[in-house]
């Protein structure tokens, strides 16, 4: 069992997608439990202020050490492990999903606003970044990142399905077609209708090599290829110049 909290201004943000296909079906069945809980539930103040203006000036509110540190306290047991989502954190990327869906027991924490007093970092255990880009809060971000990792976990969804996602083997996922074979004159390619797994096999491996390498080249940088990638590499590498 995964249990995923979120920790936020604003919960009903996550409504939709926990009443949605795959999240849907894998927190009815009870693999996973996941809430969304409110900073606002953890202020001691009468006028339940979760922010406060900057220390030294400058436009924009912080989300304040109590209401959030209380909420990470009353959340979190000795397994949690506590996420900030912030532009600040480690860019994520699908080796990163792998680690965070390890845990059984995961908070997430969305700023708002200016972001948090620097204090609260204390508190957390990795921050984590969608990408260089900066959202209106981190609930956006929560979200991707809960997304990502519920489906990884045990009977979310069948295993041989992201076996071959992009990335999961270092490369972005070969073509895929379904009927019909013939769409406005466009073809299925011949090989998938044949039925030679091996054949098929070789041509994924080549196509996803091919997209890859035309797409994002930067993941064949560091990716090492075995002797069969490598020489499918440089077939490519010869079909795209006499394309060109
Ligand atoms: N909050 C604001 N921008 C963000 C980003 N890019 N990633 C994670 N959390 C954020």
């Amino acid at each position: 069992m995964m249990n995923v909290k979120v920790l936020t201004l604003f919960p009903t943000f996550f409504d939709s997608f926990k009443e949605t296909s795959i999240i849907k079906r894998a927190l009815d069945k009870g693999s996973v439990h996941f809430e969304a809980i409110n900073f606002r539930d953890y202020t001691l103040d009468k006028h339940n202020n979760v922010d406060d203006t900057i220390c030294g000036g400058g436009a924009g509110m912080l989300l304040a050490c109590q209401p959030i540190v209380d909420a990470i306290k009353a959340n979190r047991t000795p397994d949690s492990k506590v996420v900030m989502l912030s532009p600040q954190g480690k860019k994520l990327d699908q080796k990163l999903v792998h680690e965070l869906a390890r845990n059984d027991d995961i908070i997430l924490l969305c700023g708002h606003y200016e972001g948090f007093d620097e204090r609260i970092r204390d508190y957390v255990d990795e921050e984590v970044s969608i990408g260089d880009f900066v959202l209106t809060g981190g609930e956006p971000a929560a979200l991707v990142v809960s997304d990502a990792i519920i489906r990884l976990r045990d009977g979310v969804i069948r295993s041989d399905s992201h076996e071959d996602d992009s990335f999961e083997n270092g490369l972005l996922e070969y073509p895929q077609y379904t009927r019909p074979v013939a769409f406005e004159g466009k073809m299925v390619p011949d090989v998938l209708m044949s039925g030679h797994h091996e054949n098929i096999r070789k041509w994924r491996l080549k196509e996803s090599l091919r997209k890859t390498y035309l797409r994002r080249p930067d993941l064949l940088e560091t990716r090492k290829l075995n002797e069969e990638e490598h020489k499918f590499l440089q077939e490519i590498i010869e079909e795209e110049k006499q394309s060109r």
